[in-house]
């Protein structure tokens, strides 16, 4: 496509976690016309709300990343909450993309959509062979009807639009709330709350012999700039690191940087989540040259750094 820096780029979800890193990276680039905005002003689950943003703001292409998100016990708590507001923001904002003739919309899926027993590493061609695990089903599901949208829209409408597969993030910034938080802040957390309260253990949910995938969230608002750049075809793309580490490992590893030497206790009455995630990262480098860049060690470290200065006052 010509040159992004000119567009007027809508970002939906641009004042979360990876959406401010994405409004970075795309600055870094050149982009100049950026459109961000909060739910407070824009509801997406409102049709007549999404409509008004499209003709307030005229947006060439669209990133969409707004989303309800959250960790294993959020989607447990809210199931019903993940799928509607998920479904709802994703199916507006595709239709407002269409009938305002966006050139082109980069929609982001998650990895939470692959099946629960999948071949690892997972490769985009498994991901309808089966149902995902249920702790996040629902919000795997509905935002994988997006993917359903984007191909239909792209079939009958002409609208160009791609479907990106981020495994899970981590990085300064994220959510530490423990109501939302994903494995790795709420580990960090759990670390310097004990460190502070002078605790000999952290109480950590599962058996710990689930494996994960993490992509540090520069890389992967890198990631989203380069597909909007150069990706057009409709077939779905991971974006990983293309590493697996398990969760006993990611425990010792969180719990060394942060200097926690206590006893780690493992509560096998809460869920693993899916047994593993690993994606293959070939298609993202082939397609469009993307390639995670940062060591894992080097990430967590720079994400410990940014809690404990920010957050923590440790
Ligand atoms: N974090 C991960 O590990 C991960 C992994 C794979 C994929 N993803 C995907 O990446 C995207 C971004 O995730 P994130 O972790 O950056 O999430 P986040 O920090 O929780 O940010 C969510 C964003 O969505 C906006 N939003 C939520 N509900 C909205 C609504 N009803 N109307 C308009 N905007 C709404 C929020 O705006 P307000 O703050 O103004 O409410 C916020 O900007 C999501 O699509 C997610 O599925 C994330």
């Amino acid at each position: 496509m010509d040159s992004l820096s000119s567009k007027r780029i809508l970002i939906t979800g641009g004042t979360g976690f990876l959406g401010s890193n994405l409004v970075a990276a795309l600055g870094r680039v050149g982009c100049k016309h950026l459109l961000v905005f909060h739910s407070s002003e824009y509801d997406l689950r409102n049709p007549v709300e999404t409509a008004r943003l499209f003709d307030d703001t005229g947006p060439q292409i669209v990133i969409h990343l707004a989303a309800a998100v959250g960790g294993i016990g959020a989607n447990r708590a809210s199931p019903g909450r993940f799928f509607y507001d998920n479904l709802m923001m994703g199916v507006e904002v595709i239709e407002q993309a269409r009938l305002h003739k966006v050139e082109k919309v980069v929609a982001i899926g998650t990895v939470c959509a692959y099946p629960k027993f999948c071949p690892v590493p997972f490769r985009e061609e498994d991901l309808w062979n089966g149902y995902p695990e249920e702790t996040n089903a629902p919000y795997g599901m509905a935002k994988k009807m997006l993917l359903v949208q984007a191909q239909a829209y792209r079939q009958q409408y002409g609208l160009n639009s791609i479907y990106l597969l981020p495994v899970n993030l981590y990085g300064p910034g994220d959510s530490f709330d423990p109501e939302k938080s994903h494995v790795i802040p709420a580990l960090i957390k759990k670390c310097f709350d004990a460190i502070h309260a002078g605790a000999d253990h952290i109480d950590v949910w599962g058996t710990g012999a689930a494996s994960r995938e993490f992509l540090y969230v520069e890389d992967c608002a890198r990631a989203i700039v380069l597909a909007t750049q150069h990706y057009e075809k409709p077939e779905p793309i991971n974006l990983g690191a293309g590493r697996e580490i398990s969760i006993r490992e990611l425990v010792a590893l969180i719990g060394e940087l942060c200097g926690f030497r206590g006893e780690i206790r493992w509560d096998s009455s809460k869920p693993d989540g899916q047994p593993r995630r690993c994606l293959d990262v070939s298609k993202a480098e082939r397609e469009f040259g993307f390639r995670a860049q940062t060591d894992f060690r080097d990430g967590l470290r720079k994400t410990i750094e940014w809690y404990r200065e920010r957050v923590a006052g440790l």
